[in-house]
């Protein structure tokens, strides 16, 4: 027998991990309504061509799983992994490629997918890498976008929520891999930004 979803699952409020966070930014109410939107810009933007979608994993999971259901065109998924650059809350160094993708891209129409737009180094880097691969276009769209951290030259076609320059976890962003199922975004308690035992 299936067990009521009431007991195993807290109510939205009661996400335990919500008592981590000194600040919620972007509710999840907040999130659901701008998938909308995003979704119809997307497919005003595209019409009725088929879009091969390249997500950023795995901080882009969830806001590509999120995002793509509200695409009616048809949808290609593939996805690429990015080495971490990053020490703890800060960007260190230049970012990788660790895995490629499998489907071939050219002739096709890309959008490419990622959680936040920082300094800008990941996305301009595989766009670039991308671009190689013969696509007829490539658009990209970011869930957060955050001001005044930009490294490159970089702007996103499609851009969810802009915010301060804060740290943040959920719907996808992680710290030291934890929150990513965190259903909003917000910042964390200033204390468990970097406890050691996670590192
Ligand atoms: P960029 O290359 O500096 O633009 O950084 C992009 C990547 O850094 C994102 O895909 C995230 O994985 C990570 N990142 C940047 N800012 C944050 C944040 O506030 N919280 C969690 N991850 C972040
Ligand atoms: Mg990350």
């Amino acid at each position: 027998m299936l067990t009521p979803r009431s007991t195993i699952m807290p109510k939205a409020g009661s996400f335990p991990a919500h008592a981590d966070l000194g600040a919620v930014l972007v509710s999840e109410v907040a999130i659901k309504r701008r998938l909308k939107k995003l979704g119809e810009e997307i497919m005003a933007t595209y019409g009725n061509e088929e879009i091969t979608a390249i997500s950023i994993i795995n901080g882009a999971i969830i806001f590509t799983a999120g995002l793509l259901r509200e695409i009616r065109n048809p949808v290609r998924l593939d996805c690429i992994r990015i080495t971490s650059y990053r020490n703890e809350t800060k960007s260190i160094g230049k970012p990788q490629i660790l895995h490629s993708l499998t489907l071939d891209i050219s002739d096709r129409h890309v959008l490419l997918i990622d959680d936040i737009l920082d300094t800008g180094k990941t996305l301009a880097m595989v766009v670039q890498v991308i671009k190689k691969l013969g696509p007829t276009s490539v658009r990209t769209c970011v869930l957060l976008e955050k001001s005044g951290r930009r490294e490159v030259d970089f702007e996103p076609d499609f851009v969810g929520f802009k915010i301060p320059d804060k740290f943040v976890v959920g719907y996808g962003l992680d710290f030291a891999e934890r929150y990513r199922n965190l259903p909003c975004i917000g910042v964390l308690k200033a204390h468990l930004q970097n406890p050691p035992e996670w590192a």
